[in-house]
């Protein structure tokens, strides 16, 4: 199956945020957004509308370009946002109010120590580095290479420009993560436990960096 990578459009934010809920099923995930949640869901909608042009930022959308079926040809079937951090750029650690619905004290305190993690792990080497913020893949498409392919293009500008890349993993996405080369910087475990997960778990997110590999241009 072939995937083309488009710049993610207004018209396209409700099927992401779609993806994303369907897509993310960790523990994590679960307890911070219910699902059925209209508030939630427009708070998701109206951040990726107002992200679209955030300088630096690049949202893309994998298309279905290549099946059989016709009538899923175009379809979205992931998409992703890398930020480009430029030499000195300072990385910010501010956080947004959370919506309605959602657990706040769990968004603040977890959203909150990851961010404050990012310049502790890359800012202060103000190198310039490219974070993968978001990657997610429709359920119906995953393990056919969409999620590679979206891989791919933000370390691609990473080995030109011959930077570093960062990102937070998810427990179900280290393993692609390891074999394109990002490795662990450190870890967090929180306990999980409210209305949407019982009994509670430990959720375990890794902070991982993928060395410089090209020689920059
Ligand atoms: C992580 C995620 C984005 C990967 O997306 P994906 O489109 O399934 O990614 P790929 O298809 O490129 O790779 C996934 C697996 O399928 C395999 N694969 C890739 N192309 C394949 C193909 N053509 N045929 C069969 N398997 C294939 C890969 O080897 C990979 O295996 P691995 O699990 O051993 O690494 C997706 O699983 C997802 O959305 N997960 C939930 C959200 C999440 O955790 N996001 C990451 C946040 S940190």
């Amino acid at each position: 199956m072939a995937f083309t990578l488009q710049p993610l459009e207004a018209k396209d934010v409700p099927t992401c945020v779609a993806i994303y809920f369907a897509s993310f099923q960790n523990a994590h995930s679960l307890a911070c957004w219910p699902r059925n949640n209209a508030a939630v869901r427009e708070w998701w909608e109206n951040m990726i509308l107002t992200e679209l042009d955030e300088p630096g930022s690049q949202w893309l959308k994998a298309v279905d370009t290549g099946t059989g079926v016709e009538s899923e040809k175009g379809q979205v079937v992931g998409f992703c946002k890398w930020r480009f951090f430029r030499i000195g750029e300072e990385v910010g650690t501010e956080l947004p109010s959370w919506p309605e619905g959602s657990d706040e004290q769990l968004c603040e305190r977890t959203f909150g120590a990851w961010a404050e993690r990012h310049p502790v792990l890359m800012g202060s080497r103000r190198r310039g580095h490219w974070y993968l913020e978001i990657l997610a893949t429709d359920p119906k498409y995953q393990g056919r290479g969409a999620g590679s392919q979206m891989m791919r293009f933000g370390l691609e500008q990473a080995d030109k420009h011959g930077m570093e890349a960062y990102l937070e993993a998810s427990p179900d996405a280290v393993r692609l993560y390891e074999r394109f080369g990002f490795r662990e910087a450190g870890r967090t475990d929180t306990w999980i436990e409210n209305e949407r997960v019982r009994p509670g778990v430990w959720y375990r997110n890794l902070f991982m960096i993928r060395p410089v590999m090209g020689g920059g241009s």
